[in-house]
């Protein structure tokens, strides 16, 4: 892939959507949709709840094909389209190597201990230090069963103490390296001369899943210590600061969108999420009920901005809407003269449910945007890479179903 070329394209192809992907629906409440074109909410509107979800969660656009929305998701997902890396054939471990480990987190475990080892067998390094290490899995994986020596470092204190005692309950196999765990908040250089001491000329470093800021200042450190390679993962968009964290490269400064914030972030970490026909079904219940209430406050009570609701319980979204309005307006310290009923009917209009139908068919035109907006994250990280003369990879490593932040940027030295 050419990097430069597919981040212009990404870039001009986004531009003329820019205010679906700096906008939340809901926010510009009752303007906003004009960003969608009719034909597109309409045609949404002939597909059943099935061909929906397949539209929107598996990006299954063979139905609409022809239609111009069609064409448009079958341009991004040309777009979004990385080379799959190729993973030498995994090896079986003991059971005990994955013991309370869940199966996404094995699946990435897996590759990545194949993937690491190919790099050792190719550029020797003489570490690997795992940034956001976590409970220590993945080191504990490396040093145990592929003889690597590892360093695990992470903020979380507990999660280390837990893979402390997990070291001692299933000590190393005779051939195996040791684990060092270092307490650290990775934004902040280690004290003296640790970091030198730890991201040395010969050491790896791999950051999986390494939140928001955390993959730039990975990508950072291995830069500035002239380590021998980087993998890094990145997740947790919408940590990202705005003003800081996206544009990092010439490029991109060059040639780049403008206007990224939070809920183009949120947006991005969206892209390819796996979900179920029931969590699809799900998620439009939680959407109609939010939404319902926002307009209740804009309509009913004059209150424009957006009030905040948060999250509730799965089984609160499938009572009556009466019921949960009532209970998210106790929440959150408000008075309301309306009884149960009058939120029930209110929610049972026509005008309301035809507003919340098209609501969320806007919605779903808009999270197609996330993985492009995905993609266009890497990519200024990968020629933020290349402009201090590295050679970098974007590659696909792991399975979309199982792990939707699945991109990796690499370099080996
Ligand atoms: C999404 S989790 C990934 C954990 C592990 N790498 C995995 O893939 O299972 C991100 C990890 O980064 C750690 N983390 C977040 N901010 C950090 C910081 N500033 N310094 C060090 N670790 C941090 C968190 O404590 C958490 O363990």
């Amino acid at each position: 892939m050419n990097f430069k070329d597919r981040f212009l394209q990404i870039s001009e192809f986004l531009a003329p959507y820019k205010s679906m992907w700096v906008n939340e629906i809901i926010e510009l409440y009752p303007d906003g949709l004009e960003a969608y074109p009719r034909e597109w909410i309409e045609l949404l509107d002939t597909l059943d709840d099935d061909q929906l979800y397949r539209l929107d969660c598996l990006s299954d656009y063979g139905l609409i094909e022809n239609s111009e929305l069609g064409q448009w998701m079958k341009r991004m997902n040309e777009l979004c389209q990385v080379q799959l890396k190729e993973i030498p054939e995994t090896e079986n471990l003991p059971d005990w190597a994955f013991n309370k480990v869940k199966g996404k987190k094995r699946h990435e475990i897996l590759i990545l201990a194949e993937v690491l080892k190919e790099i050792q067998n190719d550029k020797a390094f003489s570490h690997l230090v795992d940034i956001g290490g976590g409970v220590g899995h993945l080191a504990r994986v490396m040093a145990h069963y592929k003889g690597i020596e590892c360093i695990s470092l992470d903020i979380n204190q507990e999660f280390q103490e837990l893979g402390k005692k997990r070291l001692e309950k299933y000590p190393k196999p005779p051939q195996g390296r040791d684990v060092k765990f270092i307490t650290h908040d990775f934004t902040h250089e280690l004290e003296g001369e640790m970091t030198k001491k730890i991201f040395t000329k010969d050491s790896f470093s791999l950051g999986l899943h390494t939140c928001g800021p955390l993959a730039i200042k990975h990508i950072d450190c291995a830069l500035k210590n002239q380590t021998r390679g980087l993998l890094n993962f990145g997740c947790c968009y919408n940590r990202l600061d705005p003003e800081s964290d996206i544009n990092i490269s010439d490029f991109a400064k060059a040639h780049g969108q403008e206007g990224f914030n939070t809920f183009t972030f949120t947006l991005a970490s969206r892209g390819h999420s796996s979900m179920t026909k029931e969590d699809f079904i799900h998620k439009r219940r939680v959407k109609d009920y939010r939404y319902a209430l926002h307009i209740y406050f804009h309509d009913i009570l004059g209150i424009k901005e957006l009030i905040p609701v948060g999250d509730s319980h799965h089984r609160e979204y499938w009572k009556d809407f009466g019921e949960y309005a009532l209970s998210k307006i106790e929440k959150i310290g408000m008075e309301t003269q309306w009884k149960k009923e009058d939120f029930d009917k209110f929610f049972a209009q026509d005008s309301l449910q035809k507003s919340l139908n098209q609501l969320f068919k806007a919605n779903i035109i808009r999270w197609q945007l996330g993985r492009t907006l995905e993609l266009y994250i890497l990519l200024d990280r990968i020629l933020y890479i290349e402009q201090s003369g590295k050679k970098a990879q974007l590659l696909q490593f792991f399975s979309s179903d199982l792990s939707p932040r699945n991109i990796g940027v690499l370099y080996t030295e």
